[in-house]
């Protein structure tokens, strides 16, 4: 297993990972669940992580996007939970799990629920933005053991007091840098700051950038840091491919790519693969849904802008096979797990690495492979760059890890203007993070080794085109699930 385990300096060492989970000491009841949910062993993160977090010390977990982190932190959340003094009327939760997007908090609350499904009584809940706040305070009110939600609806119900945090000793950031991303710090903090001592915390990610481990040192208690592999890159279950174009072709090359893709498929009595295309703006999304399905494509747009039944109707009849497509902003690309994408085209190539990372790795999860497409123009050259590099370390085998994160962001964009006003030294060099990033086309036909994964690349990455200006990489499109 390529673990690394990291241990502050004058602490115990961590527990050593178990490769069974009839060897973990975990309740018969979960045992069950486990059996059930038909996880025969677990994944490597699982394996390290839950004998950690069942010693009852804070973790910051990293492993590569589909590895199985929701399980790693479930598993142990349900068998703690099951250790507490039963739960009142007028209780507040034992665990909370916070996590960025409503769509993902559903997807833990039905993780935590699988694994709770032979404990009779035990109650979960869901605490999100866009929805009825009557329905979570009556669950709220009469008691959970386990409470999921996004950051900024959990302040509300508690600043109205329909919860509390007294008897709170466990807390779950998932995504924790996507919620410092979209602001959600303040409550995050706010939270922290009001929880009982002595309390457990787990922060679990894909990437983990400094800020992150800036937010551990302030709010985690002596971690044990838990990486699998290589931190912060693209999964190499995915094959990688790069294709160079203009705006103008955008549009005509995915339907061009999307139809011939089903009428290939179509000749063997199949289907389009399910794909999921990511665009920049909610606007364009829409667009592209409705372009796609103009030209014969079933295709449904997922966004910020789209209200929480449309959001849900369109991620339903996605997943159910109604439309093979899902077009989507970045609302979509952390977390998701849905069974069977087969495709991830970046229409546009998002700003930020560590988007391109979550967002590749929506395919080839959980041991499977999958393909991604993205189109690029001059203005990507630099993510182009990050982006070669990163598959050029994963076929080296290096468990390289980008920088990644505002911190990391900033010297970014000191590069590309130095790039840009031809002040760099080196032209086609650019420092990111403090890594040298080489800025040309040498890993054309790069295959990789690890998998099915190959990268090609339509053309060059254009050394000295100018980058995007990364000055707006927090647009007024975000997405906002509060
Ligand atoms: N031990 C296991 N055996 C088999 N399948 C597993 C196991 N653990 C998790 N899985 C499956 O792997 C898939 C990916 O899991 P999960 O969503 O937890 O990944 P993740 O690491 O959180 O990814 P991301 O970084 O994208 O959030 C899920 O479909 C899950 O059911
Ligand atoms: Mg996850």
């Amino acid at each position: 297993m390529d673990v690394t385990v990291e241990v502050p300096p004058g602490t115990e060492e961590a527990t050593p990972p178990i490769e069974s989970f009839d060897d973990m000491m975990l309740d018969a009841k979960i045992m069950m669940d486990i059996k059930f949910k038909e996880y025969d062993k677990p994944t490597p993160i699982q394996a390290q992580a839950i004998p950690i977090i069942c010693s009852g010390r804070d973790v910051l977990g990293c492993a590569e996007t589909g590895s199985g982190k929701t399980a790693a932190f479930s598993i142990p959340m349900i068998q703690h939970c099951l250790q507490q003094p039963e739960i009142k009327r007028g209780d507040g939760p034992f665990a909370i799990v916070m996590a960025p997007t409503r769509e993902l908090a559903q997807q833990i609350e039905k993780e935590a629920k699988t694994f709770s499904r032979s404990s009779k009584g035990f109650k979960t809940t869901i605490v999100v933005g866009g929805t009825n706040m009557s329905e979570q305070k009556m669950d709220l009110r009469n008691g959970v053991e386990v409470c999921v939600a996004t950051p900024g609806r959990l302040i509300d119900h508690l600043h109205q007091g329909n919860t509390n945090l007294a008897r709170v000793s466990l807390v779950i950031l998932d995504e924790a840098d996507r919620m410092l991303d979209m602001g959600f710090e303040p409550q995050i903090r706010e939270v922290m700051m009001n929880l009982p001592t002595p309390h457990q915390t787990l922060l679990f990610s894909a990437t983990m950038p400094v800020e992150v481990e800036a937010l551990a040192a302030d709010y985690l208690n002596k971690p044990v840091k838990v990486k699998v592999g290589a931190v912060s890159v693209p999964t190499s279950n995915v094959a990688q491919h790069l294709e160079k174009l203009v705006d103008a072709q955008k549009v005509d090359r995915l339907c061009e790519l999307l139809l011939e893709e089903k009428s290939e498929a179509e000749k063997f009595g199949g289907t389009l693969p399910m794909t999921v295309v990511f665009v920049e703006r909610k606007a364009r999304a829409d667009e592209i849904m409705t372009l796609l399905n103009e030209e014969g494509v079933a295709a449904a747009a997922f966004h910020g802008g789209r209200s929480q039944q449309e959001r849900e109707a369109a991620l339903s009849d996605f997943t159910t096979g109604k439309c093979a497509v899902l077009v989507a902003t970045d609302v979509a690309a952390r977390g998701l797990d849905v069974k069977g994408v087969m495709h991830v085209v970046n229409l546009d190539l998002p700003r930020m690495f560590e988007d391109y990372v979550h967002r590749v790795g929506r395919t080839g999860r959980a041991g499977m492979t999958g393909r991604a497409t993205s189109f690029y123009t001059d203005r990507d050259s630099f993510l182009v760059a990050q982006i070669k590099r990163a598959l050029q370390d994963l076929e080296n085998g290096n468990a390289f890890a980008f920088a990644t994160g505002k911190e990391a962001r900033a010297k970014e964009r000191e590069a590309q203007k130095a790039w840009r006003e031809g002040r760099a030294a080196e032209p086609e060099q650019a420092a990111v993070g403090g890594v040298d990033i080489i800025v040309d086309d040498k890993f054309k036909h790069m295959k990789l080794s690890a998998s099915t994964a190959s990268l090609t690349s339509a053309g060059g990455a254009g050394a000295a085109a100018p980058a995007g200006n990364a000055d707006d990489a927090f647009g007024s499109d975000d997405d906002d699930d509060w």
